[in-house]
């Protein structure tokens, strides 16, 4: 979801080379994860209105892996916790009311239009134990061993170093403590985003990701954030998955969901000219419709949950 290129680096984008890319070969494209990263704030500067007015359909989407991972993560009163790419403000706000008044959020985001919701949201529910503050997330600008827990929903997908940020994140965690993500599984498991990402990919011939980059599904084959976790050095690594159909009223509401919040979507869309664009949302209104039944849109799509501990 995102505005993030769905497994095509928006470097590639943005550099030129996609404009190239009918010719390129994927071998021949350079990846440069600065361009990406500022090209992401960018894009989440921009998304951060629409994100935010979706809220209430994320949280009934995201709400069922969300309480996975505090679960998991055993998020508990007093727990000083990070959170990685907070977005307009969950899972940081959940966790703010489940850590109580003697624990802490640090909620962080590297685009600060959309922080600015999370920080909006915090004071709205006179949650005064969150503190947003605007970080990239490969740079955790926090003491060492300061936190109980570190999370991250859909987040952790869109750094282009995925290792790097977990370094980072066992530096700041005290011993004991645990690193949690929430992620996608597979483009197959999940069609409700996986196909306009074809489709759009197809008519603007763009290139396949190429392994390593990053985008929603680069952790998601069995093993890989387990293993990103081990190699990270987190202990005691346990997964879950869970099914988290995006449930809209008609596939039409689906799309304008994606068309709105989807920044990635448009990034990949930029090489074509507008009637080209609304043809390709055309066909993947058609496509979607598939998912459209009696009771409405119910589009496939399946988290993993991750947690890793730090052994003191
Ligand atoms: C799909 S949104 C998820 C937001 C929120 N966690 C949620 O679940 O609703 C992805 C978020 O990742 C943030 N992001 C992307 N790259 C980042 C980075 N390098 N450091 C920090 N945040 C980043 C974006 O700004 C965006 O807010």
């Amino acid at each position: 979801m995102m505005p993030v290129s769905p497994g095509n680096s928006i470097a590639q984008l943005v550099s030129g080379a996609a404009r190239e890319a009918k010719e390129a070969t994927v071998a021949t494209i350079a990846f440069d994860p600065a361009v990406y990263k500022e090209t992401t704030r960018e894009q989440w500067q921009q998304a951060a209105d629409a994100w935010h007015r979706w809220g209430p359909t994320i949280e009934a989407w995201l709400g069922e892996s969300t309480q996975v991972m505090l679960d998991l993560a055993e998020i508990g009163p007093g727990n000083w916790v990070l959170d990685l790419a907070t977005g307009a403000g969950e899972p940081a706000l959940t966790i703010a009311e489940r850590v109580g008044s003697t624990g802490h959020v640090l909620a962080t985001d590297i685009a600060p239009n959309i922080l600015a919701f999370a920080a909006q949201a915090a004071a709205d529910r006179g949650l005064t134990n969150l503190e947003t503050r605007v970080m990239d997330g490969e740079r955790l600008e926090v003491p060492d061993e300061s936190f109980d827990v570190v999370t991250s929903r859909v987040g952790l997908i869109y750094f282009p170093d995925q290792q790097g940020a977990l370094a980072e994140t066992r530096r700041v965690l005290k011993p004991g403590g645990r690193v949690a993500a929430i992620v996608y599984t597979t483009p197959e498991r999940n069609p409700f985003f996986s196909i306009p990402v074809g489709i759009i990919r197809r008519r603007a011939n763009l290139p396949p990701p190429a392994p390593g980059q990053p985008g929603p599904f680069s952790l998601g084959a069995e093993g890989v954030l387990s293993a990103a976790f081990e190699r990270a050095g987190f202990q005691e690594v346990r997964t879950a998955i869970v099914p988290s159909p995006l449930r809209l009223a008609s596939a039409a509401e689906c799309v304008r969901f994606e068309r709105e919040s989807f920044g990635a979507l448009h990034q990949m869309l930029s090489g074509l000219a507008e009637p080209e664009r609304e043809a390709a949302w055309d066909e993947i209104a058609r496509e979607l419709a598939q998912f459209e039944g009696p009771d409405g849109f119910a589009g496939p799509c399946e988290m993993i949950v991750g947690v890793g501990t730090k052994q003191g």
